[in-house]
This record gives C-alpha cells, structure tokens and sequence, in this order.
C-alpha cells in the first residue's frame, strides 16, 4: 500500500492532568475522506490542532508527506500543505470577503496582514483567491464585509480560505455547524466538489447524516483515544461508539 500522506502515531497532548489526546494512531491516506467522530470532548478537535501546529504535541509523531512535522510552527505546517477550518468560525470580520480568502495566499501566508499590501504577488493572489471563492459561490460577495455574511457563508469562506493555501490535506473541524438543512445540504454537495481538489479530507462532525454520505471510513474517538476504525455502518453501530455516546450528555445521537 502506497505511504500514507498523513501518519500519526502515539500523539499525545496533554493540558495539565488532563490528556486531551492519549497515544493516538491514524493513517490517512491519499483520496480519502475520513470522518472523525466522537462525542464532546472526545479529543477530535485537540487532534486536529495538534496536527496543524496549534497545539504543541506533548508526545509521540506526526509525519505529513514523510517528513517530521511534530514540533514545527503552525504557518510552516500550512505550507507545507495541510490547510483546515475552525469549529467556531475564525475569520477577520470587519475585512471583506476577498481579503479573507487573501490572507491564506502562500506567499502571504507569513505575515497575513502586513503582507497585504504587497503589490507584486497582488494580481496572482486575486485571481487565486477568486478561483476558490467562485467554486464556493461567493463570487458575487466579495466586497461584502465578513460579518455580514450568513452562517452558511461564512463557513464556506472558510473553506474557500483554506483552499486559498492550496493544501494537499484539508481539516475540516464541524463545517455544518450552526447550518440550517438547506445549508447543509449545499454543504455535502461543496465538499463534494472540493474533495477533487485535495488530496484527503479529514472530516469532523456530529451531523451523521452529513458524515455517512461524504465519508469513504470513519475514525471513532473517546477520551482521546481512538476507539474503532472502519466503515461507516459498521463503526456508526459498534457497541464501543454506542456507549460512548449514550455515555456522556451530548444531544446527538448516532443513528
Ligand atoms: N486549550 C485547552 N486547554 C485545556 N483543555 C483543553 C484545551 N483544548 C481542549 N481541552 C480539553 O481537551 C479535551 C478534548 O477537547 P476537544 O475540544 O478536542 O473535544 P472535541 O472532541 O472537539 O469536542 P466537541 O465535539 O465538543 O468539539 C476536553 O476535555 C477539553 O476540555
Ligand atoms: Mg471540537
């Protein structure tokens, strides 16, 4: 089997007493959508943090590509072409829609804002950032202020922003969050068009219906550890991932 383009092993993060990931292991693999689930505090949002560089690892290795990227900063693990979105939405909300989309250009990517204003990659960065923006359908929003957009829109900014960095593997931590079923719905179609463009997905989410029908497998995770591994029907009804979500007081349900 070809090498993985993301092997995590034994990663560990812990914030105090509290391991927030406990000796995780996963592969992922090139043409893959991976759906991470798990119930509240399970680690996936930790894991994905880790991996980006936004949390440090406290233990064990992450190699992207085959290279060692454990310990290395975050706007270096961006280049080197792991781009991801926000659980809570983090975008520049009195920036437009276009300059949003602009601060993931590469060469900007260093110095986000001071670099705006640099002239000479200007015109391939716009044509850039248009060209993901249009395949999310925010083309026509580009001189809207970021905060005037929709829930639905800014979450497709996001993304849109992330394949701005043009990234080999996306994260995507929670994109239907928030969204209404009209939204989600253009949501499963957006990601389907946007996972030709990469080269995996790493998907969290607690709508199943949205995971089940984007997901090639899915990644169960509890108490920072991964619990089962597989295809989706048969992960969604282990007995492991049942008790781990009747086992706590989140509201979703795995169906
Ligand atoms: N910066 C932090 N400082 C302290 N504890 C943290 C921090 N980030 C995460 N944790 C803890 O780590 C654990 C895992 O949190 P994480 O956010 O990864 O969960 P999650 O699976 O993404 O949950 P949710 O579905 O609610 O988003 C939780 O107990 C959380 O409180
Ligand atoms: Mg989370």
């Amino acid at each position: 089997m070809k090498q993985p383009i993301l092997e995590v092993r034994k990663l560990q993060k812990s914030f105090g007493g509290l391991r927030a990931l406990d000796g995780i292991n996963l592969d992922i693999h090139e043409g893959e959508v991976v759906g991470l689930i798990g119930p509240n505090g399970a680690g996936k949002t930790a894991l994905l943090n880790t991996v980006t560089g936004f949390y440090r690892a406290t233990g064990g290795t992450i190699l992207f590509q085959n290279q060692d990227i454990t310990h290395r900063p975050m706007h270096e693990i961006g280049r080197l072409g792991i781009g991801r979105t926000f659980q809570n939405i983090r975008l520049f909300r009195r920036m437009t829609v276009l300059e949003n989309a602009l601060v993931a250009f590469r060469p900007f990517a260093d110095h986000p804002l001071r670099s705006l204003i640099a002239y000479r990659e200007r015109r391939m960065a716009i044509a850039r950032a248009m060209h993901w923006l249009e395949l999310l359908q925010l083309a026509d929003k580009v001189d809207r202020i970021a905060s005037s957009l929709s829930y639905g829109d800014a979450r497709r900014l996001e993304i849109a922003r992330a394949l701005v960095g043009e990234p080999s593997l996306l994260l995507l931590d929670e994109p239907a969050a928030g969204m209404n079923e009209n939204e989600t719905r253009r949501l499963v179609d957006d990601i389907a068009i946007v996972r030709r463009h990469v080269r995996a997905i790493v998907l969290i989410e607690h709508d199943m219906d949205l995971i089940r029908s984007l997901s090639d497998r899915l990644v169960a995770m509890d108490y920072g550890r991964k619990i089962v591994e597989g295809a989706s029907a048969e992960v969604l009804n282990h007995p492991e991932v049942l008790k781990a979500y009747l086992g706590t007081d989140t509201e979703e349900t795995v169906s």
